[in-house]
């Protein structure tokens, strides 16, 4: 049996718990929050033993094997060290950390204390973006090509994600998980360039055009917005550019499922199908991994040297925006 102890139980939090407490020889023993209200409702709905308002107190006291880390980015780090000191194993929610050298203290931490580090990059485990990695090496659409994500709405509705000493907004909070997708896609980074706007009054950028270019060539271009008016989203365009044609993501897709579109000079070709819900089977597949690398005592395929990575990526994006001189 893995024991697991949750802390934050916030969205992510209660998401992770959601799909632990199907799976066979899992439990979640205790959960940490520092909102009561959201603990108690916590504890009611997963029928939790143990709770906690202070994570140290959860790291002495429960006798658990792992945490499900689900806080506010910046309170990674100080959760991360301690847990791995603590030795339990560690699944840490992206992004690693709000600065360079925290991400590099937390790895050496759990590599230290022999604990697993797996980052909650998600997408590593979706089956559509994996079809697009298996895609790109056969060059389907020749190579190079521009991975294009262009997409606005009004974001998340707690405040801490806006703000640049907590979550970092859009271009580091959301986009790790394309700037690590690309980095495994595409392997090394040459080059990142960024055009940022602020529609919101938080402090971190919410709007703009990243480009990413990597050494062979290819370029992930994302253009986002979490500053549009609540409840207001644009229109989706998720599609790859090649010498050879387009790719595009569920560029067909019926009820159940979707499939790739790929356009050539000979015409058009439909690849999947893939599940519709492939992101939320990608979470299912993500804890899975976790358990079987504790039981196994395997090193997880997300690692935190691929948080650390991805961050570096982000911190370049933002870099040019804001002064704070602990980004890196
Ligand atoms: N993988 C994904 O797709 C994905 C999606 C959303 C968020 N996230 C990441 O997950 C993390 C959590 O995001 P969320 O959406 O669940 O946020 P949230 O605001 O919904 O939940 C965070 C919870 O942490 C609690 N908390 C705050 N301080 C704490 C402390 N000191 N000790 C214990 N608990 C504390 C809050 O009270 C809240 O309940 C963030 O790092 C975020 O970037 C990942």
């Amino acid at each position: 049996m893995v024991k697991i102890g949750i802390i934050g139980t916030g969205g992510m939090g209660r998401y992770h718990a959601n799909i632990l407490k199907k799976m066979n020889d899992v439990k979640i023993v205790s959960a940490c929050d520092v909102n009561i209200d959201s603990l108690n409702s916590f504890k009611n709905e997963f029928g939790i033993e143990e709770i906690y308002t202070d994570f140290k107190e959860l790291l002495k006291k429960s006798d658990v094997d792992a945490i499900i880390c689900a806080t506010p980015t910046h309170l990674h780090y100080e959760i991360v060290v301690k847990a791995a000191k603590s030795k339990k194993h560690i699944f840490c929610e992206k992004p690693i950390a709000i600065n360079l050298r925290q991400a590099e203290k937390m790895i050496e931490e759990c590599e230290k204390n022999n604990v697993i580090f797996q980052i909650g990059y998600v997408r590593r485990f979706d089956e559509e973006w994996l079809k697009f990695k298996e895609l790109m090496d056969k060059k389907i659409i020749g190579r190079p090509v521009i991975w294009q994500q262009i997409w606005g709405g009004s974001g998340p509705s707690s405040d801490w994600f806006y703000d640049i000493k907590k979550g970092m907004g859009p271009f580091v909070d959301g986009a790790v998980h394309s700037y690590d997708f690309a980095i495994y896609t595409f392997g090394k980074v040459k080059k990142v360039k960024s055009s940022l706007l602020k529609f919101k009054k938080f402090t971190s950028p919410d709007t703009g055009v990243v480009s990413v270019e990597f050494e062979g060539g290819d370029i992930l271009v994302l253009c986002w917005s979490w500053g549009l008016p609540k409840n207001v989203s644009s229109q989706y365009l998720h599609q790859a550019l090649g010498p050879e044609g387009v790719l595009i993501f569920a560029g067909y897709q019926d009820e159940k499922e979707k499939y790739f579109v790929v356009r050539k000079e000979k015409g058009e070709e439909k690849i999947g199908p893939i599940p519709l819900n492939s992101l939320v089977i990608g979470f299912e597949k993500q804890m899975s991994h976790f358990i079987e690398c504790i039981k196994d005592n395997k090193k997880p395929i997300v690692s935190g040297i691929d948080g650390y990575e991805s961050l570096k990526v982000a911190f370049q994006v933002i870099k040019n925006w804001f002064t704070r001189s602990d980004l890196v």
